[in-house]
C-alpha cells in the first residue's frame, strides 16, 4: 500500500469528498417517521450510486421487510481476506427543531472550540452518514491509487436508529454472500482528537413502554383527589423505586448475570484520560450522579442502567387544568452489559412492574426493541490492525475503551456470521449525536478517510 499516494489523492479531492457528504446530509432519511420513506429510499439510491462511482463491481438497493440495505462488493481475489463494512444511512428525528442554530438538513460548516478546523452541522453528520461515508471515500482512494489490498463488501442499512428490525432476517437470507473475515464499523466515538481510542465493547439495550391505568375516565381532582389512585403519582413512585439510595437498580435478578471486572481490568480502564471538570463543564452541570462504587467511565462502560426516556399523561397544555388523569405512560430503557440478555431483562422488568403496582391501578408493560451487549478482544487481528492504523495517523497508540451506546446488530454479526466487529469510530461524544446541532469535525472526517486504508493493509498483511 502506498499511503503517500493515498494521502495525496485525499488532499487532491478534499473539497469534492466534503461536498458529496453535504449532499447526502441534505436528504432527511429519518427512519422513525413513515412520512420520510421517500427520503430514506432516495438516500439508499444515492449511497448505491456513490459506491458504484467509487469503484465497486456491483451495488444494489436490496429490499428487506423494512428499509432497504445497500449492498455492494469489490472482490479482487478469493484467496485474499474480505472486510465487510457496516454503517447506517438513516438518522434520528431532528426535534426539537427550535434548538438548532441552523436547519438540520441544510448542512453548514462552522468552527468550534473542539473543532478549530471546522465541523459540518447537520442531522446525521456524525451518526452515521459522515462516518459511513468515510468508508466510501477511503475505498475510492484505495481504488484510484491501485492500492486496495483485499476484498470489500459494504452493508449499509436504513433502520439502525429504530433497532435494526429487518437487518437480522436479511443477514440470515443473504448469508451465502456475506462470507468475510471481519466487520468494520465507524459508528462510535473516540476520546478526543488528540487522544484516539477504540471501543472494545457496546452495551445492550432493553426498551420498554409502561402504561398505568387508574379510573375509567379523567376525574375532577378536587371531587375525587385523595380518594382514587392517580396513575401519574403511582408511575412516578414505581420509577423512583427502581433505584436505591446508592443508585443501584432494585429489580430482582437484574444484576445476576452482570460480569464484574477484575481489579486489574478496572485499573486498566482507569488509565483512559478523563477530566471530571471538563465533563461537567461540557454538560453545564454542577455535579454528576451515578452508581456508588464506580467511576464515571465505569458507569457508562461496564455497568447497566435504567433511564426514563419520556413520560407523559394528564394536562400539559397552557395554564392550569385541575384533573386527576385516567392514565400515565413512560418509555424506559435499560442499557445492558455482558452477560445480561435483553429478553431476560425485559421479562424481569415486566414481572417487577406488574408485581409492585398497587391494586388501585393496572399496569401494562410492552417491550420495544432490544439488543445484546458485545465485547471485542484487544487481542483479535481486527483490533490490532485498527490500533496500528490509528497509531500511524494520530502518532499515538489508541486507548481501548468501553462504549456506552448500543448497536444491536453487532451481537447478531457474531451469532449469525461468526464475525467480530471492529468499532473504528472517529466521532466525539461532544458531537451532539441525537441532539440539536449534531456535527462532525472535518479533521475527523479526513483523518478517518486516511486511517481506514491502513486498517485494510494491516489486516491483510497480518494473515
Ligand atoms: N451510533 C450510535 C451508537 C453509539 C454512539 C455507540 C456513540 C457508541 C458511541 C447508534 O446509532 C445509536 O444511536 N444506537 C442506539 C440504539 C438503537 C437501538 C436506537 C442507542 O445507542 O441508543
Ligand atoms: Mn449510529
Ligand atoms: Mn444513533
Amino acid at each position: 500500500m502506498d499511503s503517500a499516494a493515498i494521502k495525496n489523492y485525499i488532499e487532491q479531492n478534499k473539497e469534492r469528498f466534503l461536498n458529496e457528504l453535504m449532499d447526502l446530509l441534505k436528504i432527511p432519511s429519518i427512519s422513525a417517521k413513515s412520512d420520510y420513506k421517500d427520503a430514506v429510499l432516495q438516500t439508499a439510491e444515492a449511497v448505491k450510486q456513490r459506491l458504484l462511482e467509487a469503484g465497486v463491481d456491483k451495488a444494489e438497493v436490496s429490499p428487506s421487510k423494512g428499509n432497504p440495505i445497500v449492498y455492494a462488493e469489490k472482490i479482487i481475489s478469493p484467496t485474499l481476506p474480505t472486510v465487510i463494512v457496516y454503517g447506517h444511512y438513516d438518522v434520528q428525528p431532528a426535534e426539537p427543531l427550535d434548538l438548532w442554530d441552523s436547519p438540520p438538513f441544510e448542512p453548514v460548516i462552522k468552527k468550534t472550540a473542539v473543532h478549530p478546523d471546522g465541523a459540518i452541522f447537520a442531522r446525521g453528520a456524525c451518526d452515521d452518514k459522515g462516518q459511513m461515508y468515510m468508508h466510501v471515500k477511503a475505498f475510492e482512494s484505495m481504488m484510484k491509487t491501485n492500492s486496495l489490498p483485499c476484498n470489500v463488501k459494504f452493508m449499509i442499512e436504513g433502520e439502525e436508529e429504530v433497532g435494526s428490525p429487518s437487518l437480522g432476517p436479511w443477514i440470515i437470507e443473504n448469508k451465502s454472500r456475506l462470507n468475510g473475515d471481519v466487520i468494520l464499523i465507524s459508528d462510535t466515538s473516540m476520546i478526543a482528537n488528540d487522544t484516539p481510542s477504540i471501543d472494545t465493547g457496546l452495551r445492550g439495550l432493553a426498551y420498554m413502554e409502561v402504561e398505568v391505568s387508574g379510573p375509567n375516565r379523567d376525574l375532577h381532582s378536587g371531587v375525587y383527589g385523595g380518594a382514587v389512585a392517580n396513575p401519574i403519582n403511582v408511575l412516578c413512585k414505581l420509577i423512583a423505586d427502581c433505584h436505591d439510595e446508592n443508585k443501584h437498580i432494585t429489580i430482582p435478578g437484574f444484576y445476576d448475570k452482570v460480569v464484574e471486572l477484575s481489579n486489574a481490568e478496572r485499573a486498566d480502564m482507569a488509565l483512559a484520560p478523563f477530566h471530571l471538570d471538563e465533563f461537567k463543564k461540557d454538560l453545564n452541570v454542577s455535579d454528576i450522579m451515578g452508581e456508588k462504587g464506580y467511576s464515571t467511565i465505569e458507569r457508562t462502560g461496564i455497568r447497566p442502567t435504567l433511564d426514563v426516556n419520556g413520560i407523559w399523561g394528564g394536562y400539559i397544555g397552557e395554564g392550569a387544568k385541575t384533573v386527576l388523569p385516567a392514565k400515565a405512560f413512560a418509555k424506559i430503557s435499560m442499557r445492558l452489559v455482558p452477560n445480561q440478555n435483553s429478553q431476560e431483562i425485559s421479562a424481569l422488568f415486566q414481572k417487577h412492574f406488574e408485581s409492585v403496582a398497587p391494586a388501585s391501578v393496572k399496569v401494562k408493560v410492552t417491550p420495544h426493541h432490544g439488543g445484546e451487549p458485545v465485547v471485542v478482544s484487544t487481542e483479535s487481528k481486527g483490533y490490532k490492525a485498527a490500533s496500528a492504523a490509528m497509531e500511524s495517523t494520530f502518532g499515538k497508540k489508541p486507548v481501548p475503551t468501553r462504549g456506552g451506546g448500543s448497536i444491536p446488530i453487532v451481537a447478531l454479526f457474531k451469532k449469525e456470521l461468526g464475525l467480530d466487529s471492529i468499532l473504528f469510530g472517529f466521532g466525539l461524544d461532544s458531537d451532539a449525536l441525537h441532539s440539536p446541532n449534531e456535527h462532525y469535525g472535518l479533521f475527523n472526517y479526513y483523518k478517518g478517510i486516511e486511517t481506514i486504508p491502513l486498517f485494510y493493509s494491516n489486516f491483510t498483511n497480518q494473515k
